[in-house]
């Protein structure tokens, strides 16, 4: 069966390789295209520019001699007409003379002599004005010169003027310039595409690695140095793996102990009430006895049971805590109450100091049950004939429980693991006296929750002092990520 069938979906994703050569190659094509272009429109201003003045000065000097040498009525002037023949030469256009009836009386073409133009430029210019026109289609300025001085010119002079010098050397810079766009375009595109693939290829490298480790941890470790950025991601990726190995590692752990620490009772009983049914004749005296040790089984696995779930409801992710203004004197009041005829059974001395009064935002049931596990620790741990003593002071943020014991103590090398869950320093004492391993870890549970810390000191043979301190207010913010290590909070 194909998994999830009905759920195809065709969704058209921007790829990273696209888009950065897009952006590579609008950084590298662009501006030289722009430029290119502004330096031909400029070129082709400045020249025609240039030209047209030039003619139009030119044109200017002519139209004066020709009016001079009785232009345009005689038009029989042989230096009039040579200069005529080079202005046209000069500018490989054509010149023509028109008189005021727009009749044209001299053309360098010679084409359209006697006939008449009519032009509206032509008739303005024998309102006496220059007139000059750039058509860079046909590559020619028109000048329109009025001859004779004033308002009223007795003609005009009409020049072509080429200027398609100008336009085919605009040509060939259009040409060079689309050659060297076309190059660079190459080069930066190539660039472009080298770049874009090393670059992808380390993110294709990191998902190929995550792909690998999402099917089951093959690889160790991802490597890809390459650059900082992806080696940040390589860095933050490698910590999630690590995390997410102890979580798997612990919780396998975890698993195990709990299977162990709950079959250990069911095996008793089972033994227990095997050994029974195998025998004959059983006295009642016998049976009494193996009864009273399947119900102690029982209890113990009642326990247990007990621990786990208040294990659980303290994993320090649950957010159901029930906070409320709590007098915590009231409240060890109370434990030391319940747990008094525990001490005397055990002939413990169990001693309650307040030094101050205390008002604290906390969850009552959670924080209890973590106290009275300390406490009870204290007298469990102990001799015949010891103490436990338990103060209460505050210091300006926090409120201070101090649990001191006579009791065994506890070797240095184990102190930090007895906050571990099923942990025990001697598991065959803790069975007899009806121990879990969890009391502890159910507190440390208990005292993150309320962002608070706990402190042990212990000489063996000498006595343990439990040190918990507990914010006044409840802070709501996230607890630190270090405090997810083993050790967090416990001092
Ligand atoms: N006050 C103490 N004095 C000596 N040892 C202690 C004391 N408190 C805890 N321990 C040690 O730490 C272990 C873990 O404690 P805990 O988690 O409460 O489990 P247990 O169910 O065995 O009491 C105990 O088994 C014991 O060896
Ligand atoms: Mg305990």
């Amino acid at each position: 069966m194909l998994e999830g069938i009905g759920k195809i979906r065709i969704k058209f994703m921007r790829s990273l390789r696209t888009d950065m050569l897009l952006i590579i190659c609008l950084v590298g094509i662009l501006p030289g295209f722009i430029l290119s272009r502004a330096f031909l429109y400029g070129y082709e201003k400045q020249a025609v520019t240039a030209r047209e003045n030039e003619a139009r000065d030119r044109c200017r000097v002519i139209s004066d001699r020709l009016y001079r040498s009785g232009y345009p009525e005689d038009t029989q002037n042989g230096t009039a007409d040579s200069e005529l023949a080079l202005l046209s030469d000069l500018y490989g256009g054509r010149v023509m003379v028109i008189n005021a009836d727009l009749r044209i009386v001299k053309d360098t073409y010679s084409q359209s002599e006697g006939k008449y133009l009519i032009l509206s430029e032509a008739e303005e210019g024998l309102s006496g004005r220059s007139i000059s026109d750039y058509d860079p289609e046909s590559s020619f300025i028109q000048i329109v010169t009025p001859i004779g001085a004033g308002e009223s010119p007795v003609g005009v002079m009409l020049t072509y003027v080429s200027t398609s010098d100008i336009t085919r050397s605009l040509e060939a810079s259009r040409k060079l310039c689309t050659i060297i766009i076309l190059s660079i375009a190459a080069v930066v595109i190539g660039a472009g595409v080298i770049v874009a693939a090393k670059i992808t290829g380390q993110f294709r490298k990191l998902s190929k690695s995550v792909e690998n480790i999402r099917f089951g941890f093959e690889e160790e470790e991802i490597n890809i140095f390459d650059y900082r950025e992806t080696e940040q991601i390589n860095e933050a990726f490698d910590e999630v793996v690590t995390r997410m190995k102890n979580l798997d590692n612990s919780r396998s752990e975890f698993v195990a102990n709990v299977s162990h620490e709950l079959k250990t009772p069911i095996t008793s009983i089972k033994l227990l009430a095997e050994s029974i049914t195998s025998q004959a004749d059983v006295s009642k005296e016998i049976y009494e006895e193996f009864m009273t040790d399947i119900i102690a089984e029982v209890d113990r696995e009642d326990r247990i049971i007990n621990d786990l779930l208040s294990l659980v409801k303290m994993d320090r992710t649950a957010t159901d805590l029930q906070i409320e203004k709590c007098d915590i004197d009231h409240m060890l009041e109370g434990i030391i109450k319940r747990l008094t005829p525990i001490a005397d059974r055990e002939k413990v001395e169990l001693i309650f100091e307040t030094v101050r009064q205390v008002t604290a935002e906390v969850d009552e049931t959670k924080l209890s049950l973590a106290l009275t596990n300390i406490i009870e620790n204290g007298i469990k741990y102990n001799h015949e004939g010891g103490f436990v003593r338990v103060t209460l002071d505050s210091e300006p943020m926090m409120f201070v429980v101090r649990v001191e014991d006579s009791g065994i103590g506890i070797p240095e090398e184990d102190i930090p693991n007895i906050f571990e869950r099923f942990y025990r320093v001697d598991k065959s004492h803790s069975r007899e006296i009806g121990g879990t391993g969890l009391g502890l870890a159910i507190a440390r549970g208990s005292i993150l929750m309320h962002k608070g810390t706990v402190k042990v000191e212990s000489t063996q043979g000498e006595g343990s002092v439990f040190e918990i301190k507990i914010p006044l207010s409840y802070i709501v913010t996230p607890a630190a990520p270090d405090a997810e290590k083993g050790g967090a909070g416990i001092e």
